[in-house]
């Protein structure tokens, strides 16, 4: 069964039933910008930090970097002890706090549970006065329950949304048989045993992704902007979805914002725990989901 809540992170957490486990966390939570981040539901209204034309306010980014640790950290302990074995935690932040909470993460869940992170460069291009480089990218930690797990996390490798093409140098001047099917191919003896790789099926994905544009979450004119602020791409969500679960898992966003997670869980047959304490996000993507014809349940608010 699908269920969103208007509820804190670790609420949710403490009232869900026992037997509910996490396969796949998402967090996306405010960042520390040190505003209030307002929605764009009508022409005219801005979307993002509050400004005097902004649409109906969504959620508080105000807190300072130690004050987002201080939420963060009891969320993430509440939100690892939901996790399943071999569930990955993708934690969605950008230069402000990744920092702080890649230590604090370490910490709780183990040095040997970080799996790696990745660079997401949304290409909003270069934004703000302030001297210096211009800050084009995103940061999103990834970690196993425990680092003795690290093993058992799910990773769907061969997924062609994981996959890239071969840089045109190492085309040209590795892959230069091709087999009965006229497919081209090279072959690497390991141990002395051979592996054939083929051209058509790409390389592993590397961890620095600029192939998905933020533009189409957050402009009036695509099919998938709601307006909410900070909304994420669907495509952003299927690839992380799609490398670490399986048909069927269940995939928890316990601040889903406009709920792109949840939507993308449903489209991709996975079933999901979708929670925010603004009611504002939850309106927002209980509008989404039942436009899909997405089934869930609403359950009771735990916030007035
Ligand atoms: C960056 S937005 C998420 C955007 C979302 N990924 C999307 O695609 O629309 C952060 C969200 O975290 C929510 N939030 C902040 N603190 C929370 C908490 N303690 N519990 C639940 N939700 C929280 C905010 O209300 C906000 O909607």
């Amino acid at each position: 069964m699908n269920l969103l809540t208007l509820a804190d992170a670790q609420d949710v957490c403490a009232r869900l039933p026992p037997e509910i486990r996490f396969d796949l966390v998402y967090l996306d939570p405010p960042y520390g910008v040190g505003t209030t981040m307002s929605a764009r539901l009508a022409p005219g209204q801005t979307r993002g930090s509050k400004k005097l034309d902004s649409g109906p306010d969504a959620y508080e980014d105000r807190e300072d970097g130690d004050e987002l640790l201080a939420m963060l950290v009891p969320r993430l302990a509440a939100i690892r002890e939901r996790m399943a074995v071999g569930a990955t935690l993708y934690l969605h932040l950008d230069h402000r706090a990744v920092h702080e909470l890649k230590v604090a993460c370490d910490r709780l869940f183990g040095r040997g549970a970080f799996l790696g992170e990745v660079i997401w460069a949304p290409g909003n291009g270069s934004r703000g006065a302030r001297k210096g480089f211009s800050v084009t990218h995103q940061t999103i930690l990834m970690y196993a329950r425990r680092a003795e797990e690290k093993g058992l996390v799910v990773y769907n490798g061969d997924d062609p949304m994981l996959r890239e093409s071969f840089a045109e140098t190492s085309l040209s001047m590795h892959f230069r048989n091709v087999d009965e099917a006229g497919r081209r191919y090279r072959e690497r003896v390991v141990g002395g045993k051979a592996y054939r790789y083929y051209a058509d099926t790409g390389r592993r994905l590397g961890s620095i992704w600029t192939d998905i544009p933020a533009m189409v979450a957050n402009t009036p004119l695509r099919k998938e902007g709601t307006g909410y602020p900070t909304q994420k791409p669907e495509r952003l969500l299927e690839r992380i979805l799609r490398a670490s679960s399986r048909e069927g898992a269940t995939v928890a966003d316990l601040m889903c914002g406009s709920g792109t997670t949840l939507a993308v869980a449903a489209r991709l047959g996975r079933r999901f725990v979708g929670g925010d304490r603004s009611p504002l996000a939850i309106e927002v993507a209980s509008k989404r989901l039942s436009a899909q014809g997405v089934t869930f349940e609403a359950a009771p608010a735990l916030v007035t």
